[in-house]
């Protein structure tokens, strides 16, 4: 295998973390590759703030303040959902196999609502990044922010430092905005909880497949 090749299989979301923070010249190394994602006209349309130690931790607060209290969420750019069809059969069993995990029958709404609200708690990780864009940007650029996230989570594992990507950080952006001084033209696309992994938790065991070739793509000639 090559080491490209481990790094991507090796990669994996990782639910469950340590208290042990990155070294800052560590964060610089890891941010400082991820700047080298390719983008449409080297726009580089991404925006990132991290928060770290009591600045994540009090965002943690604002975050699952509002998602457990079930304030509406008002995320800047427009979600597509529910999937359907093959799509829906994915995200169960998706959801499927970390629930499984955490011991969470189907049916269970409380235990299913409890997990969920782990991500407002950011997993307990040490570090959180949000990425955005200008809200006047287009599917094109959130397709190099796309980009961006992959080559972050990559230079992440690269360092020994594990990640999860969350659609879910994208819900309170105002709370985002109001902890980095943000202008409120930047709109927020995701967020990602980061640190190391806490290796006995739960969580961390969760598996996910790929569908198979086929399925994904069309060989001609
Ligand atoms: C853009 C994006 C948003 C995601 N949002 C969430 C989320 O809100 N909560 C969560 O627990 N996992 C989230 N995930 C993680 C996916 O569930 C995970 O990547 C997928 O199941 C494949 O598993 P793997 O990352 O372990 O390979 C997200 C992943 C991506 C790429």
């Amino acid at each position: 295998m090559t080491e490209f090749e481990q790094l991507v299989r090796s990669r994996r979301s990782i639910r469950g973390f340590s208290d042990q923070s990155v070294a800052p010249e560590q964060l610089m190394r890891i941010f400082e590759l991820a700047q080298q994602a390719p983008s449409n006209c080297n726009t580089q349309p991404w925006q990132v703030w991290v928060a770290s130690g009591k600045e994540c931790d009090a965002l943690r607060q604002a975050f699952y303040e509002c998602a457990s209290s079930g304030q509406a969420s008002n995320p800047d750019f427009e979600f597509k959902l529910p999937f359907e069809n093959e799509y829906r059969t994915r995200q169960m069993d998706c959801a499927r196999a970390l629930y499984g995990l955490l011991g969470i029958e189907r049916g269970d709404k409380l235990a299913r609502n409890q997990a969920m609200l782990q991500n407002y708690r950011f997993f307990e990780a040490p570090h959180v990044a949000f990425i955005g864009m200008p809200k006047q940007f287009a599917l094109n650029s959130a397709m190099d922010v796309g980009i961006y996230i992959q080559t972050l989570m990559l230079a992440m594992q690269s360092e020994g430092v594990s990640s999860c990507a969350q659609g879910a950080l994208a819900y309170y952006p105002d709370l985002v905005r109001r902890a980095f001084n943000v202008e409120d033209d930047m709109g927020i696309l995701v967020g990602i909880s980061f640190g190391f992994e806490q290796v006995s938790h739960p969580a961390n065991r969760t598996r996910t497949v790929r569908a198979p070739l086929a399925e994904s793509v069309k060989f001609i000639g």
